[in-house]
This record gives structure tokens, sequence and C-alpha cells, in this order.
């Protein structure tokens, strides 16, 4: 009888592969399968992100809470970011974890498993040649990496430590890896990378020269490739070449992913970022004079070392102009081995809860007018997920979430649907063809 594996992944995209990537090399070479219930696994692994504090929190206590509802020899083992930043001293919290992968790592599963209290977390480790093997969560959309690891140095983030220095993949196992995934039905590809649009700078062998622009054309022309995705995106890089090709490449989805982090010019040269508000507001108005429809997300921190009540109206005001569609934000919170983390200028949590209070607020009030423009407007909609109440829900190309009364037989299917009610982050429709 085959082994159990349960799986619990958190953070970003990247680390949804990662977890792809992982069950993969398990079910082939181990005979794992998964399954949802941790109590009859008999290896629990849990894929960790060190990107903010709270989960590295929550990481401890539901290890002692594996512990105590698992199999007496069930193996757990701790991979992802958190791996690669704490190592060893995981173990020595919680003795009973078998192994720690550190994120850039993870090729190495079926090694560790039999290595009891193996630690491997060498950032330096190259395994951007290292050939997946195939399982996907999703048959309809597939995640392709294009690069491992950070060359960034913005002083608020770990991810240069705990995924490495940036290494691009060679442009034909790319390309490989989406006419696999179409070949086996999926229409859309999801390109994965932690800065997508530096693609190209270094590889790990001798490649020919070729930038994002570059792989995202090629990448287009394969037959029966309805969509590409990608994130994420850096605004330094977003240049005219790229904007470009982003507008005129059918293929590629009218969604941008634009991580603004600050609004304060002030603040953005703090945090390393390298652009300026005015070019930020500069890329957005190109995108837009490109493509107008372009649905537009970002990230975004409040209360970074420094952060005045001046600098936090510089985010609004780009909040204000830009009107994104999707925001994601959080408090500051400081990592270790980040530049920022020595910085003594904080802002105090009362502040900065209510900062970023005032943006979700203002950001809730600019989608709800947005989202009311959306009735009686028709997208083509790609049904990719079953919704409670006999529902199917898909993403227009500007992703945005639409579900129509329907069922399996629409899952994988492209369909035109005119808005029928708006919701803050998801309409309702029905089909027209
Ligand atoms: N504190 C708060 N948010 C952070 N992010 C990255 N590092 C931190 C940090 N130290 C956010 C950024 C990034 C997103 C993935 O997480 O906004 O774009
Ligand atoms: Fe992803 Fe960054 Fe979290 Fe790592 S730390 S899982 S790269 S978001």
């Amino acid at each position: 009888m085959s082994k159990k594996l349960y799986i619990e992944t958190l953070g970003c995209a990247m680390n949804e592969r990662d977890s792809e990537h992982m069950i993969a090399e398990l079910r082939e070479k181990e005979d794992y399968t998964l399954t949802s219930s941790m109590e009859e696994a008999d290896l629990i692994l849990i894929n960790t992100c060190s990107v903010r504090e709270k989960p590295v929190h929550k990481l401890f206590s539901e290890l002692g809470y594996f512990n105590k509802v698992k199999k007496d020899d069930a193996k757990i083992g701790v991979c992802g970011c958190t791996a690669s930043h704490l190592g060893e001293e995981i173990i020595k919290r919680a003795p009973y974890v078998s192994f720690v992968l550190g994120a850039r790592n993870v090729s190495k599963i079926t090694e560790v498993l039999h290595k009891p209290k193996a630690v491997e977390t060498d950032i330096n480790y190259d395994e951007s040649l290292y050939a997946f093997s195939d399982f996907r969560s999703s048959p309809y959309k597939a995640y392709i990496n294009i690069s491992i690891g950070c060359d960034k140095s913005c002083t608020f983030c770990i991810v240069p430590k705990t995924r490495g220095e940036e290494i691009s993949i060679p442009t034909d196992l790319i390309l490989q890896e989406a006419q696999k995934a179409v070949n086996s039905g999926a229409k859309e590809v999801f390109l994965l990378g932690q800065n997508v649009n530096n693609y190209g700078r270094r590889f790990s062998g001798k490649h020919p020269k070729t930038n994002f622009t570059e792989l995202l054309r090629k990448v287009s022309e394969i037959e029966g490739l309805k969509r590409i995705r990608f994130t994420s995106p850096h605004p330094f890089h977003m240049d005219d070449e790229f904007l470009k090709e982003f507008a005129a490449n059918d293929k590629i989805c009218k969604s941008m992913h634009m991580p603004l982090q600050s609004g304060s010019t002030k603040v953005l040269k703090d945090m390393k970022r390298g652009y300026t508000k005015e070019w930020f507001l500069n890329r957005v108005e190109k995108l837009r004079s490109f493509v107008p429809d372009v649905g537009i997300s970002t990230d975004i921190i409040v209360a970074f070392p420094g952060e005045s009540e001046e600098d936090f109206e510089d985010t609004l005001d780009v909040m204000r102009k830009v009107r994104f569609n999707q925001i994601f934000s959080f408090k500051y919170s400081p990592r270790p081995l980040t530049e920022a983390a020595e910085f003594t200028n904080t802002v105090d949590e009362e502040t900065a809860s209510r900062r970023l209070t005032t943006l979700q607020k203002l950001h809730n009030d600019i989608v709800d007018e947005k989202n009311k423009e959306l009735l009686g407007k028709t997208y083509e909609v790609y049904f990719e997920e079953l919704k409670e109440g006999y529902f199917v829900a898909g993403r227009s190309d500007n992703n945005t979430i639409i579900k129509v009364k329907g069922s399996e037989e629409l899952l994988g299917e492209f369909k035109k649907v005119k808005i029928t009610h708006t919701g803050r982050t998801i309409m309702t429709g029905e089909i027209v063809e």
C-alpha cells in the first residue's frame, strides 16, 4: 500500500509550486499519495513562509499540534523559507521534527527523507536545472518557475536570504514545461519568479541572451495555449518595451501586479526600491494608455521605519490616483537578517494599526465604486473552480472573478459572461455565448 503525505503550504505562489514539486518527487520515487488527514499521514510536510513574523510564530504552535495528532512512526518535515532561515534551530526547538529543507533545496526532498535530522538549507544551491517531475494541483492552469532567488536588496525583505541569488531557468526548459502543460490540457500558464521582469540576467550555464519580453513572446507562440499570467514583476524593470509587449500580445492576460510598497519617494529610498513615486505613477499612466481596462493589483507596507504622516499621505495619494483593483496590505514587520531590522526610527503599533485601517478603508471605498461600473459589462471567463450553491467561478483576463450558475461541465471552458450583480471580490453573471 502506498504511503500517505499530508502537506500544508503557506505563503506565495512560489511556495505553491515548490509544494507541487515535492509532491511529484515523493509520488514518483517514494510511492506517496496525498491525504487530507494529518492523523493517517506517514509524512507531514509544512512548507513555510517567513516574509512576516506571524507565520513563523504559527509554525511552532502548529508543529506541536502535528506532533500530538500524528501516527507514532510518522515523520514531520519543515520546508520553505522559514526552514532556510531558522535551519537547525527548528530541530532544537521541536526535536520531533525529522528534517529541515530550505526553499532553495526542495529538489532534495527524497534524500532528506532518509537522513534522520537532516538540515539542507544552502541558499547558493543551484537547482535551476532540476528536471521537475509532474504534479499540478490544477488541471486548468500550470505554474512554471522561470527563475529562482532574488538579486534585489529591499531593506525590509528576507527573501534574498531564504531563496538566495537570482538564477534564471533556461528558456527551452520553460518552453518545454509550458508545452507539457498544454499537452495535458492546461490553457493557462502562470510564470513565476521573485522578480520576473529581471529574467535573463544570469543563467547557471551558457545561455543565449534573452529577456522577459522575449520570453513572453516565445511562450505565446505555443499552440493551444490561451492565456499567460506572471508574478511578480518589479515596477523598476517596467520599461516601455515590456509594456508594449504586454499590451500587444493577445495571450498575455491584462492584469498587472505592481508592488508599490510605499507612495513616498523618501520611504522608497529607505526601502531601496529603486524607483520614485513619480516613476510609479508614470508607469501606471503609460500602461493604462496602452491598455485602458488593465487590472492592477499591488502590495503596500505601512509604518515602515521613519514613515511620517506626510509619507503615509503620499501612499494614500497614489491609491487615489491609481485606484488599484486589488491590494495586499501589511504592517511593517521587522525580519532578521534584513537591513531595516537595524533601523531605530520605528513607528509605534497604534499608528501602524491606524494607518493600515485607513488604507484598507480607502481601498474598499474605491473598489466598491469601481466594481459598480462593471454591471452590464461582458468578459471572457476561463472557468476553474466550483463554488457553493451550484456556481462555477473563473477569471476574466483582467483578473475579475466572476461566477455563474453551472457545474463541472464548465470547468476548463471559456465563455462570454455578462455581469448581472457586483460584489467586492466576486461578481455574478450569466453566460451570453
Ligand atoms: N514586513 C511587512 N510586509 C512585508 N513584505 C515583505 N517583507 C515584509 C516585511 N518585512 C510584503 C511586501 C511584499 C509582499 C510579498 O510581502 O509587500 O511585496
Ligand atoms: Fe514566498 Fe517570500 Fe514567503 Fe518565501 S518568504 S514563501 S518567497 S512570500
